[in-house]
């Protein structure tokens, strides 16, 4: 058993802090006030080296696992969790569903491009009247000569306004039973039919544009169709289970802001003649804050390990998420109470780490799915 990182774990971790301190650190409460990110921190992210990290090397990328991806996303989303979930996304939803399912056409075809921030990915799942239940969407997969038509609406789409690739979900045969006639199509923004609907205006992740995504006769080659007709909606939960390793990082980098931020404040902070540090009140929060992100971590780590190593880790991705998407919120919540009024101003980043920390328990399966899911493995 080894519990240390190797070499080149360190070095992407390292790398991705450097980024993150010189990019995201002075960059990220003006995004959040403008609700984007801009073309720059994207540029420089896809430069080093963050948009092609699990895509293989023969088609651009470095070659690397989940566990790089998510020391990679700690760091990111330490600092701009909403430049976090677009890089998620890109790397786990579309690279990664591109490298385990799509042919070796559409590899060539489409990977170098996403690999070197030319295009970033969009992944269409949920529809308005299907979100937990994602097998119930109904955006309709035409068969045409020579491909398919996709009509629908595809809502809460992360980069819908700015993607390059969309990978998108649609019903292929409507007889088929539930969750059986479903096809995953890729769609570049350039389609004839396809544009962005209306944009959320969001509590958290605010620099990560999240729109709708609305498809009218657009038509996609059969080349361009991944895997199975009608073996899609696996392929969605299969990408879905590297996504949620994803989101997991991302509670990691959430939790640990709310924890370095508040140690620094309650060395500094002053109350009854002492640093409210010296309270245990305040002390024992801290540790109670620093073990359970060691802990969240350790079930993140094991987790990309194992898929990895090509094993079963669906309900190991989910607990993941589960217990580091609700850790991170009650940091969160804790890291406001340490900064006192302070930490309910825009003075103190906290305020946007506690808003930030609520979407990682609802996105990429809320907490009752995790559970479900969970549960669904261990009372088979
Ligand atoms: N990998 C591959 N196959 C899987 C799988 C996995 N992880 N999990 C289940 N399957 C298989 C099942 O074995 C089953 O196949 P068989 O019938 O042949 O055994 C088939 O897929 C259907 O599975 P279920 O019966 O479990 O399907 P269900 O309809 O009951 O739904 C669910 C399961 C877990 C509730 C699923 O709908 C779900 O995960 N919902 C949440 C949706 C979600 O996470 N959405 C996120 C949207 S993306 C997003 O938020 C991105 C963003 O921009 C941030």
């Amino acid at each position: 058993m080894e519990f240390s990182l190797e070499e080149e774990h360190e070095m992407i971790r390292d790398s991705a802090r450097e980024y993150a301190e010189r990019v995201l650190k002075p960059e990220s409460p003006e995004w959040d006030r403008v609700e984007s990110l801009s073309d720059e921190g994207l540029a420089a992210a896809a430069e080093a080296g963050f948009m092609g990290l699990t895509t293989p090397e023969e088609n651009g990328g470095a070659g690397l696992g989940n566990l790089h991806a998510c020391l990679m996303l700690e760091e990111i989303n330490r600092w701009d969790a909403g430049m976090g979930v677009t890089l998620s996304v890109h790397n786990s939803l579309v690279c990664s569903l591109l490298v385990r399912h799509g042919s070796q056409d559409q590899r060539d075809r489409w990977l170098p491009r996403l690999a070197s921030g030319e295009l970033l990915g969009a992944y269409c799942l949920t529809e308005p009247q299907a979100g937990s239940d994602a097998a119930a969407i109904k955006c309709r997969a035409e068969k045409v000569e020579g491909g398919w038509k996709l009509t629908g609406t595809k809502a809460w789409v992360t980069s819908g306004d700015r993607a390059g690739l969309y990978v998108v979900y649609a019903v292929t045969d409507p007889e088929a039973r539930k969750g059986y006639g479903i096809g995953t199509f890729l769609v570049p923004a350039t389609a004839d039919g396809l544009r962005p609907g209306k944009k959320e205006e969001k509590m958290g992740i605010r620099s990560s544009t999240t729109t709708e995504v609305l498809l009218e006769d657009v038509f996609v080659p059969d080349e361009d169709l991944v895997g199975d007709p009608l073996g899609g909606f696996k392929i969605a939960l299969d990408a879905l289970d590297g996504g949620r390793l994803g989101i997991a990082s991302q509670a990691l980098g959430i939790h640990r802001a709310c924890l370095e931020d508040s140690i620094r404040y309650a060395k500094e902070r002053q109350q009854f003649g002492k640093p409210i540090a010296e309270f245990q009140a305040i002390a024992w929060k801290l540790a109670d804050m620093a073990t359970a992100l060691e802990a969240s971590r350790l079930l993140v780590h094991r987790a990309a390990w194992l898929r990895d190593q090509g094993e079963p880790c669906t309900k190991e991705c989910s607990m993941a998420k589960l217990a580091a998407s609700r850790a991170c919120n009650d940091a969160a919540q804790d890291a406001v109470q340490i900064h006192g009024g302070a930490g309910y101003t825009t003075e103190f980043r906290v305020e946007k780490y506690f808003r930030d920390a609520r979407i990682t328990e609802i996105y990429e399966g809320a907490t009752d799915i995790q559970r479900l899911v969970i549960s669904r493995k261990i009372l088979r």
